[in-house]
Parts: structure tokens; C-alpha cells; sequence
């Protein structure tokens, strides 16, 4: 039933919704999610009955990481639901745990509209958002209101919370900003299963003050201090050498990070085709073998030291696969879920569970880094 159910749904999304949506602007098909979606997700009984039919679960999708028994590997990537608006929607989908943010310490008003743009046939989204959202107060007391209602429906899955810089006017030196994480950091402290410090937004006016190895020892140091009760995780850059990169990773080691975010846009347009006029970062199929190279030497860099989420052009169980063999204990998507539809997380669930008993894992957290040591996959 779930199979036919989620082929169903796929070929209703692909062949009906898809081609609607895709005619209308992005900025407003993302602000009609949001709003419909807050909306649609009162309708629990609907949700649930959804949830049912496309999620895909088997034992052996069962992941443990951070201390969190998972219902499978894969989670929502930060950056679609800023500030929690439609988790009943979400976690119908069938994710394992959701990522929303990012969120910063003051209210955000982001860049300029447009924010996105769709490159369809090289499947990608070019990202201008500028870390938009409501600030984190308002954000920490919808966590509030969440745990509070207790709904299974909105709040049964883990949540990670990503915390960005705030890119306003207000924005000053290295010492302001560590105090702007800090505060977002205190603010969230207790309020979901995960903290990611999101270091590595593009889309910003300062720019990327903290994939320096000083700056983020000094911001890593004031966290540290703060010791949230939820283990920390870092969004780690795209366009770095893997020299810079790993100097990143020595310095999360010497901290209290317990895990990274592998990877966030790219800002290297050059793999595509595009008015140079358009602002913004890729998403997407560009993204996807960088992201998996720098799981890959940084799981043979730490070893098991950091859990690593694998994340960047995920469409099918093959390329979430890529990720695992290459060292990701979990893979997040953003953009496969708007290319592919809300399907697409049981039918990557279903697919890596043949994928990883194929290759004689009886679970998929087994395949871990089995492949770390050899190059990865061209496609
Ligand atoms: C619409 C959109 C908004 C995003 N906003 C954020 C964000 O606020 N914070 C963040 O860390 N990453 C953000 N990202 C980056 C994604 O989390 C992810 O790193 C990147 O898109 C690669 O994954 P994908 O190919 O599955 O989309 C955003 C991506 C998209 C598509």
C-alpha cells in the first residue's frame, strides 16, 4: 500500500501540482506553504491519514545518533520553515527529525525580494534570502506552545534549530556576533533536541565571519560556556578547500561540537547556467559532490568523533546512499523535497534499505562509512 501509495502521490505531484507550481513564482509559492500550511496542518485527522500512506518505516531504517533513537536517517535541512510554522506539515512527510530556522537573535527582515529563482533543468534553487525570519524569541515561544500542546502531530519528531548571525544594519564586529549567537543560544537553550550554529550562510552583508578557524574558536569558546542542555552541530561552508575545511573540523574537535552539517550553498556558480544578474547561492544537484567529498575526508579525518549529517542535492536514495557509504550517519534534504514532492522522503527511506541490505548491511546505519575510502560516486 505505502509504495503504491507514494508512486501515487508522485506522479500526482510530478504530472499535477508540480507544473502549476512551477509557473508561479517562487517567493510566493514558498509564503502560500506557509500560510496554507499553517492552516492545513490543523486539520490533523487529513495529516495523519497522509502521514500514514507515504511514510515508509522498517526496522531497519532505525538510527541512533546523539543520544536520539530515530525513526530513519533522514531530516528536513534548515532554511524552509524559518520559524516553525508548519511542522504538522513537515513531519507528515515521513523525516526521521526536522531542521527549522535558521533564526537569528533580532528579527530579520532578510535581503531584498526576489529571494528565489529556479533553475529547473539543472535542479537547483538560487537562494536569496538573507536568513529572514521572526527572531529568536518569537521562535523560542512557539517551541513553548509546541511542547505545551503535546500534539503528535506537530511535535512527535526530533527538532534541530538553526541559529545564523543576524544580517541587519545593527551587525558589527566578530565580538558582536559571537554575543548574537550567544543569545539565540540561551534563548533555545532546552527548547529542541539540537542546536546548529549556522556559520556558513552566503546570502549575508558581513559575510562568512566564522568559517575562519580564530573566529570560530572564539565563538565555539563563549558557547561552550553556555553548555545548552542539547548537543551542538555546525553548518559547515561549500566553497573552501579541503585544507581550510579540515582546519574548520580540528576546531569544532577542540570543542563541544558533537556533530556538522555537510554542506551549505554553494556560491561557485560556475557549474551552471544562469543571468549573472540574479543574486543568490545554489542549492540542489551543484552542491551534491562537494557535499559528499567533505563527508568523506571528514569522516576519515574524525572517524567517529562527530556525527555528520550529509546534505546537498539529495533527490533519490542513491544519492542519500552516496552520503552514508561515504561517512554520514544522517542525510538532510531541502531542495528534493520541492523537485521530487512530499513523497520523496519514504520512497529515499524504501530505496536505502534495498540499497544497504544489497550490499549485506542487515541495517543502514551498518553501511556508515563503508565507502569512505574510495572515491565517490560521479552522479
Ligand atoms: C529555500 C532554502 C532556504 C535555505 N535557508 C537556509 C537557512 O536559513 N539556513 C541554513 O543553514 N541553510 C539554508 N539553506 C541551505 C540548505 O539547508 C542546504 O544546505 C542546501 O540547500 C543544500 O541542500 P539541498 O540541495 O537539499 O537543498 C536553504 C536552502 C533553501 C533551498
Amino acid at each position: 500500500m505505502g509504495t503504491f501509495a507514494r508512486s501515487a502521490m508522485t506522479t500526482f505531484y510530478t504530472k499535477g501540482v508540480k507544473p502549476v507550481i512551477f509557473s508561479m513564482a517562487p517567493d510566493k509559492v514558498h509564503d502560500d506553504m506557509i500560510t496554507h500550511g499553517s492552516w492545513a496542518q490543523k486539520v490533523t485527522p487529513a495529516i495523519g491519514a497522509i502521514e500514514s500512506l507515504i511514510k515508509y518505516e522498517d526496522p531497519a531504517l532505525v538510527t541512533e545518533a546523539y543520544g536520539l533513537t530515530l525513526r530513519n536517517p533522514l531530516g528536513l535541512g534548515a532554511g524552509l520553515d524559518k520559524n516553525v510554522a508548519i511542522p504538522g506539515i513537515l513531519q507528515m512527510t515521513g523525516f526521521g527529525f526536522l531542521t527549522f530556522g535558521s533564526v537569528t537573535s533580532r528579527v530579520c527582515p532578510g535581503n531584498p525580494r526576489p529571494w528565489f529563482h529556479r533553475l529547473v533543468d539543472q535542479e537547483s534553487l538560487v537562494i536569496h534570502v538573507g536568513l529572514a525570519n521572526g527572531g529568536v524569541e518569537k521562535v523560542a515561544a512557539r517551541l513553548r506552545e509546541l511542547k505545551a500542546q503535546n500534539n503528535r502531530h506537530y511535535s512527535a519528531l526530533p527538532f534541530k534549530m538553526s541559529i545564523a548571525r543576524t544580517n541587519d544594519t545593527h551587525t558589527g564586529d566578530v565580538y558582536e556576533g559571537v554575543e548574537d549567537y550567544v543569545k539565540s543560544v540561551r534563548a533555545l537553550n532546552g527548547l529542541s533536541e539540537l542546536i546548529e550554529l549556522n556559520i556558513s550562510c552566503p546570502n549575508t552583508m558581513v559575510g562568512e565571519a566564522f568559517t575562519s578557524p580564530e573566529n570560530l574558536d572564539t565563538l565555539l569558546t563563549e558557547v561552550d560556556k553556555v553548555a545548552p542542555s542539547q548537543p551542538i552541530v555546525l553548518k559547515m561552508p561549500s566553497d573552501k578547500s579541503w585544507e581550510q575545511f579540515r582546519e574548520l573540523v580540528d576546531v569544532a574537535l577542540d570543542h563541544d561540537v558533537q556533530g556538522l552539517t555537510l554542506t551549505n550553498l554553494r556560491k561557485d556558480r560556475d557549474s551552471v547556467t544562469m543571468d549573472p544578474a540574479i543574486k543568490g547561492n545554489l542549492s540542489g544537484k551543484p552542491v551534491r559532490e562537494m557535499s559528499t567529498d567533505f563527508v568523506r575526508r571528514t569522516y576519515l579525518h574524525a572517524g567517529d568523533k562527530l556525527t555528520l549529517a550529509g546534505l546537498g542535492g539529495v533527490f533519490t536514495a542513491e544519492h542519500a546512499y552516496d552520503k552514508i557509504t561515504a561517512g554520514a550517519t544522517l542525510v538532510e534534504l531541502v531542495s528534493g523535497l520541492m523537485f521530487k514532492g512530499p513523497a520523496v522522503v519514504g520512497t529515499i527511506a524504501e530505496g536505502l534499505v534495498e540499497l544497504a541490505q544489497a550490499d549485506g548491511f542487515e541495517k543502514v546505519q551498518d553501511a556508515v562509512g563503508s565507502r569512505a575510502d574510495i572515491a565517490v560516486a560521479t552522479d
